[in-house]
């Protein structure tokens, strides 16, 4: 799926995805102050790797980096529809966005903020 997409159509899938995050303002605040084009990188590196691509990044390190930013699971929705809806966009067929949201589903346990963990 990786080598069909393709890294180029990835970025410009990015792209599209930040402007739409940061025009949403269930979303934008999360972003203040963050280094927008490291983002850019690692966001196309991630999506690379979930369509399996080269891997750089793992899970824990995903769930270490959102857990401040206790995320509950209507925006973690709001900004995961927004990477399906790009994709679309970008011409990604339904296999591989079907791909992409059974990747978020799986995510969506590592990202959304657990409030009986946060207890202990
Ligand atoms: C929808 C699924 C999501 C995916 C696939 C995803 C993926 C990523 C990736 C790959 C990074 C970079 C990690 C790194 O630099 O090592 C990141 C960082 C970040 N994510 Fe997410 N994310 C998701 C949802 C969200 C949501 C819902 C929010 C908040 C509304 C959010 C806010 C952030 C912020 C603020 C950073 C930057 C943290 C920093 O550099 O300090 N993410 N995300």
């Amino acid at each position: 799926m990786y080598d069909r997409v393709g890294p180029d159509t990835i970025r410009v899938a990015v792209d599209q995805f930040y402007h739409r995050v940061l025009g949403d303002p269930r979303l934008s605040h999360y972003f203040a102050g963050v280094n927008m084009s490291r983002l850019h990188r690692h966001q196309a590196l991630f999506i690379g790797q979930i369509l399996g691509g080269p891997v750089h990044f793992q899970m824990h390190q995903l769930e270490a980096i959102h857990r401040r930013l206790r995320i509950d699971r209507d925006t973690y929705w709001a900004a995961a529809f927004h990477l399906i809806a790009v994709m679309s966009s970008v011409g990604a067929s339904d296999d591989v966005r079907l791909h992409l949201f059974g990747a978020l589903l799986d995510l969506e346990g590592r990202i959304v903020a657990n409030p009986a963990r946060a207890a202990v």
